[in-house]
């Protein structure tokens, strides 16, 4: 694996507690409104005092809001003309149009020239206590030689080079290389089974795919480039594949696959970026909708950047000189935004964590924070909650005074790990700052901060929009909900620079996902409760899209599989409550007739097939197999009925009286009874 020759690490700065009160849901801190130091472009937007005014003003004079933003926190190539060009109820999404720009300069090179030796990456290894720093001439320099390669093996401008890696700085500097010559990438999560991978690389049109021989993660290897020929041979479009070394060992090469960290070495440090239009691609990213198959969401250059950027300096409060933890795997949107463009568009420093919070022992997060120095630690509540259960004296071993914010993304903090995180961890002097948002997205959309230094932050609470962001709350018949202390469906009534474009070679699911359920609005697929006091808080998906362990994935993709199962009539999967993982896969199985297999063989069977064409996270945790499932005269099969028996609410169950068959729902309860006795 490519290592730098130098490592060096600029101190960090340790500024003491912001918040101090012992009071959990009041944190408090008086300070009068210096604008400008908020936010150099304020110091332009007459009458605004103070963050709350900032916000109304950002979404009121929006234009003027991200023009000003833009200008300051990008350097351009040649300056935009048009702020924004805006339709959602066509999902004509444009921004900073006529504008130029490339994303590796405004990532790598701008604090090349200012601090060359400040370290951009600290590569938190799979193995304790080996971690590796990068300066940003180091990233530059390595970024620059996967740039000069990918060229010279004939990628050029437009192209997509898909990416599976595990989370380590060759990665960043192949997205950032991608960037740098006008190539888009495609991250395909490294948990991603060859199947998966092989659909993703395909949809996305790539001839180009890089590598490592080996992953390692928790102590255990995984064959990554297996994992690669497997998939390309589906994918007649690959006609190379580079693969770099993480681990000693060596694999099987083809006269397709090329020695990455031997070509890199041939190559100069110096390339030249493309200039890209604001509008161009910079990434797709494949993510989970409510039928089979997944949606690459397109991600564009300025819009994208500038609201990463923007977001990581505001709702974490980083500071120049703070070391950032975000803790998830740049296979996920949260990698992308938060490990790797936002911290970098800011000249942070940014830990890349390539191992698991239990690995080699509970205490890894903490230790980390310990010996990083980490200021802003960002992780997912499925960790948190299974920590909690590993007890307080894994955290409390460990020097955590560097912390300053803790957050938290991907699914709903429940007030348990909330009050853990910031009472155990933070020691009561972090905010907690629950932030949601989607890969759609791009960004934190809704997060209690950035907000007035006295205003109060409530547990498990996304609280917040961000700047630019105008939420609301819709009926079931498209109605805008006015009032407070109400429940509806999430949506957006304004663009915003870091949202997705469209969905890549499918506009159309693009538009009748997003945009027309609500026209004019984007939808963003979530319920959400609108408190008394105006803060959001999320309530979960409004479609057929779970959550397991912050990871999103479609239950019509999960029955996509386990239908293909020669011995499988149909299926129908739900998601239920899960005390670590947020929620579980359930799913509930007809066998077709004369099938004369053991449940318990067909099961493991069954899970096999669904790790082995999505990825292990989404394998049912429990199968039923039932005679037949409840469904509608019409032939709708009635998850509703299906997840009140699985949640033990019969009460619930509501008028049957439409089931085509009242009596099936008898079997299911029956049989729901004796799999959760076992
Ligand atoms: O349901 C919401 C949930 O995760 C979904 C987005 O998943 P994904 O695109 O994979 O991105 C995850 C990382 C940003 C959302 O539609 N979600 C995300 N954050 C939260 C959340 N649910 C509740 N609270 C959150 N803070």
């Amino acid at each position: 694996m490519w290592l730098p020759c130098r490592c060096t690490l600029r101190a960090a700065s340790f500024t003491p507690g912001f918040f101090s009160s012992p009071c959990l849901n009041v944190l408090r801190r008086k300070s009068s409104w210096n604008s400008a130091a908020f936010m150099p472009e304020a110091a332009a937007f007459q009458g605004v005092s103070g963050r709350d005014e900032l916000r109304d003003f950002s979404v009121s004079d929006s234009d003027r809001f991200w023009a000003a933003v833009a200008r300051q926190r990008l350097n351009w190539i040649r300056p935009f003309h048009r702020v924004q060009d805006c339709d959602l109820s066509r999902g004509r999404i444009e921004w900073f149009e006529g504008g130029k720009l490339n994303v590796s300069v405004n990532c790598l090179d701008r604090h090349v020239h200012t601090c060359p030796e400040r370290v951009a990456l600290i590569w938190e290894r799979d193995e304790r206590g080996s971690e590796v720093r990068y300066t940003y001439r180091e990233l530059l320099e390595m970024t620059c030689r996967v740039g000069n390669l990918l060229r010279r093996h004939g990628v050029k401008k437009g192209d997509c080079v898909t990416i599976y890696m595990p989370t380590c700085p060759l990665a960043v500097a192949s997205m950032l290389a991608c960037a740098r010559i006008g190539a888009a990438h495609n991250v395909v999560f490294a948990g991603f089974s060859a199947e998966a991978l092989a659909e993703r690389i395909r949809d996305a049109e790539s001839s180009t795919v890089i590598t490592v021989n080996q992953g390692v993660r928790g102590g255990k290897v995984t064959e990554l480039k297996k994992t690669v020929d497997a998939a390309v041979q589906s994918c007649p479009n690959v006609r190379q594949v580079f693969v770099a070394m993480r681990t000693d060992n060596p694999v099987a090469m083809t006269a397709r696959d090329i020695a990455m960290d031997e070509e890199m070495l041939k190559e100069d440090v110096v390339c030249e970026p493309e200039a890209m239009g604001s509008e161009d691609v910079l990434f797709l990213l494949y993510t989970s909708g409510s039928t089979g198959k997944p949606k690459g969401l397109v991600h564009t250059q300025a819009g994208y950047l500038l609201y990463a950027a923007l977001t990581h300096r505001y709702v974490f409060s980083y500071h120049d000189g703070d070391v950032f933890g975000c803790v998830a795997d740049i296979g996920w949107i949260t990698g992308h935004s938060y490990a790797v463009y936002g911290p970098l568009a800011n000249g942070g420093t940014t830990v890349l964590f390539e191992s698991t919070p239990i690995y080699p022992d509970p205490g890894r997060y903490w230790d980390m924070v310990e010996r990083l120095k980490i200021n802003q630690f960002y992780g997912a509540p499925t960790a948190i909650r299974l920590l909690i259960k590993y007890g307080d004296q894994w955290v409390k071993k460990y020097d955590r005074s560097t912390l300053k914010t803790l957050g938290s993304v991907g699914e709903p903090i429940n007030t348990e790990a909330w009050e853990w995180y910031y009472r155990v961890v933070g020691e009561g002097r972090c905010p907690v700052v629950d932030t949601w948002w989607q890969t759609e997205t791009g960004g934190i959309c809704i997060a209690p901060k950035p907000s007035e230094p006295d205003a109060e932050i409530v547990p498990g609470m996304a609280m917040r929009p961000f700047f630019g962001i105008k939420p609301v709350l819709m009926d079931t018949e498209g109605n805008v909900l006015t009032s407070n202390n109400i429940s509806g469906a999430l949506c957006m009534a304004q663009p915003w620079p870091g949202m997705a474009r469209t969905i890549h070679n499918n506009h159309q699911r693009f538009i009748e996902t997003y945009c027309q359920p609500y026209p004019g609005y984007f939808f963003t697929g979530d319920g959400a409760h609108r408190s008394q006091e105006g803060y959001y808080q999320i309530t979960g998906r409004l479609d057929d899209v779970i959550n397991v362990s912050g990871h999103r994935i479609g239950t019509a993709e999960i029955e996509d599989v386990v239908n293909q199962c020669p011995a499988v009539a149909e299926s129908a999967v739900i998601g239920y409550s899960h005390s670590i993982k947020g929620q579980g896969v359930y799913a509930f199985v007809v066998l077709k007739k004369d099938v004369n297999i053991q449940e318990a063989d067909l099961s493991k069977q069954l899970s096999n097939l669904v790790s082995g064409k999505i990825a292990k996270y989404a394998c049912p945790d429990f199968i039923q197999f039932v005679t037949r499932l409840p469904k509608t005269r019409s032939g709708k099969i009635m998850r509703r009925v299906l997840r009140k028996v699985v949640e033990c609410d019969l009460d619930g169950l509501g008028d049957l009286s439409t089931l085509d068959d009242p009596a099936a729902v008898q079997e299911i309860i029956q049989g729901h009874k004796k799999l959760s006795s076992k």
